[in-house]
């Protein structure tokens, strides 16, 4: 008996893979199923439901751009410094000083305009291909809110470098807070953390921007991800028998 043939019966081998190689229907089946990344997945798709032409991948591409601002943001936190006299140098001194910081920077901000535009063009296809429609449509309303939470990751995140783009930013922002009916006055004074902009503002903005925006955005994106499992996998753009005729034509 060869060595791998000895391991793989072995405990320690029998903890960690509980079924056998994958070449039966069923083993690749059980594979999916009891992996905790693989399982995320359903184990069939139809065909007809991955058409690139299709979805585009968006809903994909926004989840990238996702992780892409995770890293880097994280990355970010090394350097960036949430106070008012630090916050703006601490900016330019990653540019200068810290090794990729400039690339490290610019790919999170362009992964932001990206997150933007993909979510978008996501919401639009979902429009266009009537795909917010029962059994989606709640489905639909996380996305609106997750569209929401992605504005507001984007806002927050450009008020950070305190420069004066992002400090007319804020002004004009609580200004328009401000106008409100009823608790226009209430969310002016939430935003700023006061009369004006200073100190308490920029802390509120940053963790906002980087612990509750980002976690309501995963706990959504959780749920979004799961209810299109359970609303039947991706809308079909054509009848099933109609592909089912497609892919025995093809082979
Ligand atoms: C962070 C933002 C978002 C992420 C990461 C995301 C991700 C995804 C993914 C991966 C899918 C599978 C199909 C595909 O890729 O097109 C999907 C489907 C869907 N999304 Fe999103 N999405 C986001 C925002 C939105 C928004 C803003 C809306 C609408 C307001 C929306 C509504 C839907 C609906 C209704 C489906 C089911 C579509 C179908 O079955 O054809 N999503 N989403």
């Amino acid at each position: 008996m060869g060595l791998w043939a000895k391991f793989k019966n072995t405990t320690l081998y029998k903890s960690i893979y509980r079924n056998e190689y994958p070449d039966t229907p069923r083993n690749q089946v059980l594979v999916i199923l009891n992996s905790l990344v693989l399982h995320l997945h359903p184990v069939k798709v139809p065909r007809r439901a991955v058409r690139v032409s299709y979805t585009w991948g968006l809903g994909g591409l926004s989840l990238l751009m996702f992780l892409i601002l995770t890293v880097t943001g994280v990355w970010l936190m090394f350097y960036y410094v949430p106070a008012v006299p630090d916050a703006y140098l601490s900016m330019r001194a990653l540019e200068t000083d810290v090794i990729f910081g400039q690339f490290t920077r610019n790919l999170h901000r362009w992964a932001a305009h990206g997150m933007v535009l993909a979510v978008w063009l996501h919401m639009v296809r979902v429009f266009y291909t009537g795909a917010y429609k029962p059994p989606r449509d709640f489905n639909w309303v996380i996305g609106v809110i997750l569209f929401t939470v992605t504005v507001l990751l984007s806002f927050t995140g450009y008020l950070l470098p305190w420069d004066q783009l992002a400090y007319w930013a804020i002004a004009v922002g609580s200004e328009m807070a401000g106008s409100t009916p009823v608790i226009g006055r209430e969310a002016r004074m939430a935003l700023l953390g006061g009369h004006t902009i200073g100190q308490a503002t920029l802390v509120r903005w940053y963790t906002l921007h980087v612990l509750l925006l980002p976690l309501a955005c995963i706990a959504l994106m959780a749920m979004h991800f799961w209810r299109v499992r359970k609303d039947g996998g991706i809308s079909t753009p054509i009848p099933y028998e109609e592909d089912e005729a497609e892919a025995r034509a093809e082979g």
